[in-house]
């Protein structure tokens, strides 16, 4: 029974290690950048809009004075310009 629900636990956190590796955007950026937030974060699409290019938005990103996005590490944003400009 206790290693029936081990097995249990290791497939749920392989399949949740996936589906979140699956949605950076989703699951780094979105809480801040999502419809109507307060923080004036632009959304998916305004920013789809004004950046015509990954390299644009990575310049963006990382141009941005603004201390919750100079937290967001180099190798997170590179995932989730990977999954906006693909
Ligand atoms: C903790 C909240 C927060 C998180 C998490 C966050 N952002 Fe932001 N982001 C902001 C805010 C607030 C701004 C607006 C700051 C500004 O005007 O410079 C911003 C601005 C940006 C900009 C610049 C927009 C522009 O047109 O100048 C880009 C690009 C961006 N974020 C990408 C991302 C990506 C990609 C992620 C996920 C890896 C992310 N952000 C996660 C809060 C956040």
């Amino acid at each position: 029974m206790k290693r029936r629900l081990t097995f249990v636990t290791i497939l749920l956190v392989v399949a949740f290690a996936g589906v979140s590796s699956a949605g950076v955007w989703e699951t780094k950026c979105l809480m801040c950048h999502k419809e109507g937030n307060t923080m004036k974060a632009p959304t998916k699409a305004a920013m789809l809009e004004k950046h015509k290019t990954g390299d644009d938005f990575m310049k963006a990103a990382k141009a941005s004075k603004n201390p919750m996005m100079k937290m967001q590490k180099d190798d997170v944003l590179n995932a989730a310009t990977k999954e906006l400009y693909p």
